[in-house]
């Protein structure tokens, strides 16, 4: 009987978040939409959000060019909608980027890669001349790192990215059974909250010989969140998070 309650509020909770979700997925694409034109590549990240933002932009396939994907899973779903995928190596000019992410700041830095696709999504972040993160509220933190922080490694450099990793006073956790498009391991690292935002801590990482990048987004930030909340949408800049307002 209890666990029966226990199984029905999980749900309750699932239903919940997912109709965030939409909401914001909604918000992205009309913001999106207030950008493009028939010439436009957007960047399109990876997850549970993203793939809601992704079902409301095919209703739209026909005002833009095409996407870049920040996964091959992505990269499946666009397709299969009928939205054009390119090649990231065949334009520079990415309008947006629309991407989720597992922990927000107030200074719109991210921790992303709970899908384990954070190169690419870094990369494609790093093109685009907008990043518009978008989330349900649990997302939302006033300081980073009780979300493992993802490391995709080289596989040969497992072991002693793990070694440096515990130098930095965290929790190093190889997530098992997890090869990332790119054909590498990811490491998750527990323990570090409250990561240092400074951007110290996102360059150190990287300078560690095998790894190929970090989930932290402390340099290159979101440029606009929309965040999924009880009471509507709202929409956070850098600037403006106090005055987050409802759309
Ligand atoms: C994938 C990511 C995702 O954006 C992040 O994990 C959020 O996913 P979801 O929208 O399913 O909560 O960084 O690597």
């Amino acid at each position: 009987m209890v666990l029966k309650q226990v199984i029905v509020s999980d749900c309750e909770a699932f239903l919940d978040q997912n109709r965030l979700k939409k909401l914001v997925a909604q918000a992205a694409v009309s913001y999106v939409l207030s950008k493009i034109s028939v010439h436009s590549i957007i960047g399109i990240g990876t997850g549970s959000t993203t793939d809601f933002f992704i079902d409301e932009l095919a209703n739209h396939r026909d005002k833009f060019y095409g996407a870049i994907a920040s996964s091959n899973a992505s990269a499946t779903k666009l397709a299969a909608l009928g939205i054009q995928v390119i090649d990231l190596n065949s334009t520079s000019d990415v309008e947006v980027y629309v991407d989720g992410a597992d922990e927000i700041n107030p200074l719109l830095q991210l921790i992303k890669g709970g899908g384990a696709a954070l190169t690419r999504e870094k990369i494609v972040a790093a093109v685009a001349r907008e990043f518009v993160c978008i989330a349900d509220v649990s997302k939302w933190v006033d300081e980073l790192g009780k979300f493992p922080l993802p490391i995709e490694v080289i596989p040969m450099a497992r072991s002693h990215v793990a070694r440096e990793l515990l130098k930095l006073g965290g929790d190093p956790v190889w997530r098992q059974g997890v090869t990332t498009d790119n054909g590498n391991y990811i490491i998750d690292i527990h323990g570090l909250w409250p990561i240092k935002t400074d951007g110290s801590l996102e360059t150190c990482i990287n300078q560690i010989t095998g790894v190929v990048t970090n989930g932290l987004f402390s340099h290159r930030t979101a440029d606009l969140v929309f965040l999924g909340t009880e009471e509507g949408v709202t929409t956070h800049k850098p600037d403006s998070n106090l005055d987050g307002r409802s759309s």
